[in-house]
């Protein structure tokens, strides 16, 4: 990919690059012919910038509503945050608040949905590539009016905001971090900045060590189609007094302290809670809400008696169950006719992607998939096999 530049964004700005842009959004995009088309109107820097929108054009696609009127920088455009997840977050963390700061704010991921949620948005950044993309993308939406971009480093600025969002970038050295004091900018810069505004929330790697949080902070995970997607840390009025897990897209949120210990057997219904779940520590809490329990207290599976429909977890009807052996768990596959097999464990040995290659030969065409989960119950190694809810 060729460089930007400030006058790159300029001049991908302007209505001829759009045109361009707009012929090439469909079929299929082969870089020496598309290039070569290029070339005969551009010089080669220009035809280089439009073929390379084009392509992130179509790769942000995944992630930006819109994509089709935005430009982008490659490594910003993986930075930025998905759209379902900056959507909800500026709408139900940033809910209560008219002016909020995006401190970093890159292209606009999460700028420009805190102002398509209506917000008054300070977008701070300090790369000029970026600013002026984000300024490009900010009037492409209509949204110019309600955002205003300051090319700059947001630690300068005196911030005249009720709150204010910071997504550190994780790279340091090259490379992905999830120590909170690598981060660009680190924690400790927040967290001065914390004092002195209303609200502050920031978005963290999912993998964070808890223990390097500050105290006070709140903490809550956010899932995105049963991935893992954030961690957010909340200071002044988000500070949450309890840990939080939010599902997406259904939107679900479970907050509270954990629940009860409640451990059972494996009954006829075996659930695996959404992964914000599990990472804010509310297995238990679910569990109460499920009317279930764990199957042991070291793992994060749960068994009920009856089925409940949740977004918090993903949920099976049990067929089978008992110690693991290979060979049992061939001939379980057999008896219900699976016609593919999806292996998962938690606290297990045994690889996966091997396991279901072996049990390939128990399969029979055509029939449903179902899954054996590998676990330890009270330190015996056991298996579950379900057909999904
Ligand atoms: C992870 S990216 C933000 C992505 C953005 N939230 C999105 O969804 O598109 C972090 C950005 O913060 C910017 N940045 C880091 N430190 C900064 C500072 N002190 N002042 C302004 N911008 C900063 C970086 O240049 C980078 O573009």
């Amino acid at each position: 990919m060729r460089r930007l530049t400030p006058e790159a964004v300029r001049f991908l700005s302007g209505p001829a690059a759009q045109a361009e842009l707009a012929a090439l959004a469909e079929g299929p995009l082969d870089p020496l012919t598309a290039v070569a088309a290029l070339r005969k109107r551009w010089s080669a820097n220009e035809a280089a910038w439009i073929y390379d929108q084009a392509r992130l054009r179509r790769r942000a696609r995944a992630k930006f509503p819109h994509a089709e009127a935005l430009l982008f920088e490659a490594e910003a455009l993986e930075q930025a945050s998905a759209g379902p997840v900056a959507r909800w977050r500026a709408e139900r963390v940033f809910g209560p608040y008219a002016r909020v700061a995006d401190l970093g704010a890159g292209i606009g991921g999460d700028a420009l949905a805190l102002a398509a949620a209506g917000k008054q948005v300070l977008a701070v950044e300090r790369d000029p590539v970026r600013a002026a993309l984000l300024e490009h993308n900010a009037a492409a939406l209509g949204l110019a009016e309600r955002i205003k971009v300051v090319h700059g480093d947001w630690r300068a600025l005196e911030l005249d905001v009720e709150a204010a969002f910071a997504d550190p970038a994780r790279r340091s050295g090259g490379r992905r971090t999830v120590r909170l004091g690598a981060m660009e900018p680190p924690l400790a810069d927040l967290e001065r900045l914390a004092g002195r505004l209303p609200a502050l929330a920031v978005k963290l790697a999912p993998a964070l060590d808890k223990a390097e949080l500050p105290a006070g902070a709140g903490l809550g995970f956010v899932s995105l189609a049963g991935e893992l997607k954030e961690a957010l840390a909340g200071f002044g009025e988000l500070a949450w007094a309890e840990p939080w897990a939010a599902v997406l897209p259904a939107g679900a949120r479970l907050s509270g302290p954990e629940g009860p210990e409640r451990t059972g057997p494996v009954g006829a219904y075996f659930y695996e809670p959404d992964p914000a779940v599990i990472r804010a520590g509310l297995v238990r809490r679910l569990a109460a809400g499920l009317d279930a329990w764990q199957l042991d207290p070291q793992v994060a599976y749960l068994s009920a008696d009856a089925p409940r429909s949740t977004p918090l977890a993903r949920g099976w009807r049990v067929l089978k169950h008992g110690p693991f052996r290979q060979k049992a768990a061939a001939a379980w596959l057999a008896a219900h006719g699976a016609g593919r097999v999806e292996v998962k464990r938690r606290r297990s040995p045994v690889e996966p992607a091997a396991l279901e290659k072996k049990l390939k030969a128990a399969l029979t065409g055509g029939g449903p998939t179902l899954t054996l989960f590998l676990t330890r119950i009270a330190g015996r190694h056991w298996a579950v096999l379900g057909r999904p809810l």
